[in-house]
């Protein structure tokens, strides 16, 4: 009995060699212990440690083949933090059970020098909608049978993800009164939340109700992009997190980097197939670059970083030192990064359609009061608020997608980050870079090359493009393009931060 016990004890101990040692004397009644084992106890403990034996076998195995995930090999570092689940599937709402659902997890991030598996769209299995229509929105119009409503255009949808934050709060009304789009284009508004915040979403959803906005025609919500992102004409994707505390820059890419490159297969899994992108999350730029590499299927031109919110602040500090109205600013480019290097460009800007340095003969304010202010607004505005700017970025999104489907005026450019691919400035291709830009309203654009590019201007240019690949560096392993190597130049910083 006593070695029975000292058997079992011993198959617990999760170490075979103890056991299978043990089994042998048992069984060749050579023990140490010697036996006075009876017949019936050696058949006990004989049974147990062949469980114990089996069990302990199947947990090594089961060991080994997981350590072989590269993930599992990294050293600890922020790389390696435990992932957690950022999309799942509603199950409270499709009735089907929670586990079932986290089919969309969101893999583990790689350390520097680490391959992750180069970026193949995955396509889950059921990516039919089965999103949720909201309330009053689940009653289907004929748009066609009223008099009022028939010579609309036909519905266009437009996806809106972090729908439960700040500046979707502001943004969802704008696109439902028609202030966007026009007054004759009806709307679906399809809401990506996350789990956390389902319940406001909701809220959100009946607000729209209760506005009785006419155009808004549909509203659908639900936490998986697979399924939200379903046949969409625009996707603003604004949801991101924010930099935590002690949170490393590389840290944040690659937790946002993440989210988009999962929203990247997601708008390429369903989305229409020109459909239009504009990133807000931050690091915009380069969570942009993340969201068009793996959506290989959707041009590369369609995806946009949000710099408007940029080019607006500083027409605002133009008009401040000019005095006039910031209507009479014009050609106001920014360039870069949305980040502390972004460029703000005094150069081709224009006040009154004269030279912005003919009009503000202080260029020593130009270069740098000028400069820092629009670099360094929006955490000037967070120490004030205690917040993101919300919002001026929802206006700014809303200037950006007019100044898409509305043409440019006559000789006027916008500034929006796109992706490089053969631009006239010198500036390095394959990362998202601000540049100006027109459009002849259809929702594309073509590169401005009307300016004029200083040796002040250049050397800018060349700081916020050097920051720009470095971040695509570290987020090599959600671009597919191999091992992520992390050396950001030190004073990179968002907007806010400071
Ligand atoms: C802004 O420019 O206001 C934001 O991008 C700032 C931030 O870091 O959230």
């Amino acid at each position: 009995m006593l070695s029975s016990v000292w058997i079992v004890l011993s198959c617990h101990a999760s170490r075979p060699w103890p056991y299978i040692i043990t089994l042998f004397q048992t069984l060749t009644k050579s023990t140490p212990f010697q036996s006075s084992l009876s017949l019936s106890s050696f058949s006990y403990s004989h049974f147990l440690c062949v469980f114990f034996f089996f069990g302990t076998f199947f947990m090594a195995l089961s060991k080994i083949s997981t350590s072989h995930t590269p993930s599992q090999t990294l050293k600890p570092n922020f790389y390696s933090k435990p992932c957690v689940p950022l999309q799942c599937y509603d199950a409270r709402r499709s009735g089907v059970s929670f586990e079932q659902h986290r089919k969309l997890r969101i893999s583990c991030s790689v350390a520097p020098n680490q391959v992750q598996a180069p970026v193949a769209p995955a396509v889950p299995s059921d990516t039919t909608s089965n999103r949720d229509c909201y309330g009053v929105f689940c009653t289907t119009y004929d748009l066609k049978a009223d008099e009022k409503t028939k010579s609309w255009k036909s519905l266009i949808k437009i996806a809106v993800s972090g729908a439960a934050g700040m500046i979707s709060n502001h943004l969802l009304f704008k696109l439902a009164s028609g202030e966007v789009f026009g007054p004759d284009q009806p709307i679906a508004l399809q809401l990506l939340g996350s789990e956390r915040s389902l319940q406001a979403l909701e809220g959100v959803a009946m607000e729209l109700e209760d506005s009785l906005y006419p155009l808004l025609r549909e509203v659908s919500i639900g936490i998986n992009p697979y399924e939200v992102f379903q046949d969409c004409e625009w996707a603003l994707l604004i949801g991101a997190k924010p930099r935590g505390p002690g949170m490393e820059r590389a840290g944040l890419l690659d937790i946002n980097g993440q989210i988009f490159a999962e929203q990247g297969k997601a708008l390429n899994a369903v989305a229409s197939r020109n459909v239009k992108v504009i990133v807000v999350g931050n690091p915009c730029n380069t969570n942009a670059l993340i969201c068009l590499k793996n959506a290989p299927n959707i041009p590369a031109k369609n995806f946009h970083a949000l710099t408007r919110l940029d080019e607006n602040r500083a027409k605002c500090q133009l008009a401040l030192k000019a005095g006039v109205f910031y209507d009479k600013v014009s050609n106001m480019t920014i360039w870069g990064n949305h980040s502390t290097t972004q460029v703000p460009d005094f150069l081709n800007a224009k006040i009154n359609g004269i030279p912005v340095k003919e009009v503000i003969k202080d260029t020593k304010w130009l270069e740098t009061e000028f400069t820092e202010r629009v670099q360094k607004r929006g955490g000037v505005l967070i120490q004030k608020w205690g917040r993101s700017s919300a919002a001026s970025t929802a206006v700014s999104i809303v200037d950006a997608i007019r100044s898409l489907v509305t043409p440019t005026p006559e000789g006027d450019w916008f500034s929006t980050g796109v992706y490089t691919n053969g631009n006239p400035y010198g500036i390095a291709e394959d990362i998202v870079f601000s540049m100006p830009c027109r459009s002849k309203g259809d929702g594309d654009y073509e590169l401005a090359k009307d300016v004029i590019i200083d040796d002040f201007l250049r050397e800018r240019i060349k700081k916020s493009e050097a920051e720009l690949l470095a971040e695509k560096r570290c987020v090599a392993h959600l671009t597919g393009e191999g091992n992520a190597f992390c050396d950001l130049p030190e004073d990179t910083m968002l907007p806010g931060e400071q």
